[in-house]
């Protein structure tokens, strides 16, 4: 079941500039376009929708956005086995997640924050393959190894060797929120972000920078 899409879009940018006109035939016309956003249909799951509406209760700001999170259903369809999430939140990358994947693949998630987990467990309560686990990110290493892991706590990300090791050959890492760099290594506020520069560079994985939004980008790394 879809809805409508939700009143709080976290698309960001607007999009401006003229787009390409593109006639039956004959050539086409490209007038200057600076491209800030892309292509979706605006309906949403529902299960999302409701995750983001426990965000808009709670005053959460750092949920998944729409890209991010189409993009996580379109790579959860891929995937067998257990799939993880490193940090809940409301529940938004869980929701992406659910929605693309297999009925027969299990989803696992950690939050930290007690209540939030409890929230979370609550609007997952009639979804059985997904699990809301309260507590820190290392407790879901008993349900390793994964077959994608949506690593959404930045510190967490510094965790390379032990992220590696959760992963099964073939295994995909999703990290999000990154500030786009037009820099190797990257530099975000005059520093070298040595963890991207590791996770880009790690034999462990192939691994590649992808833009979501002008002013955000998310590593996926696939685990050899
Ligand atoms: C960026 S938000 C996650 C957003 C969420 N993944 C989504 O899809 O909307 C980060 C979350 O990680 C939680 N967190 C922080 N440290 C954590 C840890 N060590 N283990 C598990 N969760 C943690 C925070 O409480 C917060 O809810």
């Amino acid at each position: 079941m879809m809805r409508p899409l939700y009143p709080l879009s976290t698309r960001r940018g607007t999009t401006t500039a003229s787009v390409p006109r593109v006639e039956t035939s004959g050539p086409v016309e490209r007038r200057d376009v600076t491209l800030d956003t892309m292509s979706a249909p605006p309906e949403i799951p529902d299960l999302v929708a409701s995750t983001l509406d426990l965000a808009r209760q709670r005053g959460f700001i750092t949920s998944t956005r729409h890209e991010t999170g189409r993009l996580l259903a379109s790579l959860a369809a891929s995937r067998t086995g257990t799939l993880a999430e490193l940090g809940t939140g409301t529940g938004v990358g869980s929701a992406w997640l659910s929605s693309g994947a297999p009925k027969e693949a299990r989803i696992v998630s950690a939050e930290l924050d007690p209540a939030l987990a409890e929230d979370v467990q609550e609007l997952f309560a009639d979804v059985h393959n997904v699990e809301i686990v309260a507590g820190d990110w290392t407790t879901l290493e008993q349900h390793a190894p994964f077959s994608l892991l949506f690593v959404d706590v930045r510190e967490v990300m510094e965790s390379i060797d032990v992220l590696a090791d959760l992963l099964e050959p073939g295994g995909i890492a999703v990290l999000d929120d990154f500030v786009p760099s037009a820099f190797w290594p990257p530099i975000v506020d005059g520093q070298v972000d040595i963890v991207r520069e590791r996770w880009l560079t790690d034999d462990r994985f192939a691994a590649v920078e992808m833009l979501i939004d002008p002013d955000a980008s998310l590593i996926i790394a696939t685990r050899r």
